[in-house]
């Protein structure tokens, strides 16, 4: 595609993602910091993205060798707060195969769609109404693993609790409807099938909890102490 052609596409269009599409051309979108945690060789894998908004992660795992990439989402391509023509001018600037489901997950069986090698639930879970049904609804479609990126809640509670959002009150977004701490996702995931789970970012070290005390007691955005604490964004991986 023509590179000028391409940055007047780019600019006509909203992004949820920063997808570097060649040529000094990237689109302005968040970045993705949970495509750290991808696995750096993908080669002969198939792949299930879900709630692929834009298709970083999607693009990303073909990038990356995977043999087959399917993109789901529904809302973000179908209702006002986004659209797929990002995902679709993407996909044809980068020559990609990706493929492209609209489905609401809930509507995921393994009878539908078959199942994948690894699924990706990234950015998503807090978003769903029914979190342990989202999660078995993914297991059915997981052939061998998982990776999610949540957000956690209520981190100094060493008992299994799950926080409800009745308003705005996870980062001001009224999609926001739940957040576990961790104890109460690993029981999820283990309830909805997954045998073995592992926390792979960030890394639950002595230090990173000091850090998270020191921004607690000064916190940069308006976030009461507690919330400070026991909130923070976190990726898993879980197999089958
Ligand atoms: C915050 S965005 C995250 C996008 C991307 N996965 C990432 O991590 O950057 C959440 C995405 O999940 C999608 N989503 C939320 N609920 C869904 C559902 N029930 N079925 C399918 N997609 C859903 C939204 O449409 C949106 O694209």
């Amino acid at each position: 595609m023509d590179p000028s052609y391409l940055k007047s596409e780019v600019a006509k269009i909203e992004w949820f993602h920063r997808i570097d599409l060649g040529n000094g051309i990237v689109t302005p979108g968040v970045s993705t910091p949970g495509l750290n945690v991808l696995p750096k060789d993908l080669s002969g894998v198939t792949v299930l993205d879900v709630g692929a908004a834009d298709g970083a992660y999607s693009f990303e795992a073909e990038r990356r060798g995977a043999k087959r990439v399917l993109a789901l989402d529904y809302y973000y391509w179908n209702r006002g707060w986004g659209s797929k023509a990002g995902f679709e001018l993407a996909r044809k600037a980068l020559e990609s195969k990706v493929e492209d489901m609209e489905l609401d997950l809930f509507e995921l069986t393994a009878e539908r769609i078959g199942q994948f090698d690894l699924v990706l639930l990234m950015g998503v879970l807090h978003m769903v109404r029914h979190p342990l049904l989202a999660l078995e609804r993914i297991f059915s479609v997981t052939g061998s693993r998982m990776i999610l990126q949540a957000h956690l809640d209520m981190q100094y509670c060493n008992k299994p609790v799950m926080r409800f959002y009745p308003g705005r009150e996870l980062e001001n977004d009224p999609e926001g409807w739940w957040s576990p701490n961790q104890p109460a996702l690993e029981a999820m995931l283990k309830s909805a099938g997954f045998r073995e789970i592992k926390r792979v970012w960030p890394e639950s070290s002595l230090r990173y909890k000091l850090q998270k005390f020191r921004r607690a007691i000064v916190p940069r955005r308006k976030r009461s102490f507690l919330d400070a604490l026991g909130q923070e964004w976190v990726v898993f991986h879980a197999w089958r």
